[in-house]
């Protein structure tokens, strides 16, 4: 069975169509009993309408489909996050529930920061220049790092980053896939 992290990355990376066919399978083999497949099943448009302050204006239509997928993964236990542009610092675009209850950080919080907010004293520096290294050639990267939660608690984050491309091909959004591995500090 792959992990959960590969899973989670694949079907973030394929069409519509093939994510909702693909999602059921990804529920069943990992349970992930807390994804609603009923909502799975509505249109993104519907799905980002009961978002609580989203404003459809401020993002692209890739990212209105990508966002709706991870409202849709939203409770899996992985937090998943959405950047771009990549030639802006990367800001948050959207952050799933789980993610927000790992780091401690609202949507609202979070949303056009650059996720190095995380970062602090213990941050491992070879670390950010794996990720910086492959956001500079658009590649990959999985890496594990001191990260520091809003009230300062600090815990162990595995994090992979995965460049997306765009209809035209080109990068127009980061996938980061983040996982709380330790908490020494709790
Ligand atoms: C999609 C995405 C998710 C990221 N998630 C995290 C994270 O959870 N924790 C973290 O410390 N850095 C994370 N980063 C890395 C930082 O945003 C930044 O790229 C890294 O610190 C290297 O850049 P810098 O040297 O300019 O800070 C993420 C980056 C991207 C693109």
């Amino acid at each position: 069975m792959a992990p959960l992290r590969d899973a989670l990355i694949d079907c973030m990376l394929l069409d519509e169509e093939r994510f909702r066919r693909r999602l059921p399978d990804i529920v069943e083999t990992h349970n992930l009993q807390s994804v609603d497949l009923e909502l799975a099943d509505e249109s993104p448009t519907d799905i980002l309408q009961d978002l609580d302050g989203f404003e459809p204006s401020s993002v692209t239509a890739s990212e209105r489909e990508r966002i709706a997928r991870m409202v849709r993964l939203g409770t899996v236990p992985l937090g998943l996050t959405l950047t771009g542009p990549a030639y802006q610092d990367n800001p948050v675009r959207y952050a799933t529930q789980t993610f927000q209850e790992m780091t401690g950080y609202s949507l609202a919080a979070l949303r056009g920061e650059n996720l190095r907010l995380l970062q602090g004293p213990a941050t491992d520096a070879d670390a950010i220049a794996t990720l910086q290294e492959g956001i500079d050639i658009w590649e990959q990267r999985t890496v594990e790092l001191w990260n520091y939660r809003a009230d300062g608690k600090r815990f162990r984050n595995r994090v992979t980053i995965v460049p997306l491309t765009g209809p035209d091909g080109s990068i127009t959004n980061w996938l980061g896939v983040q996982k709380a591995i330790d908490t020494p500090d709790t």
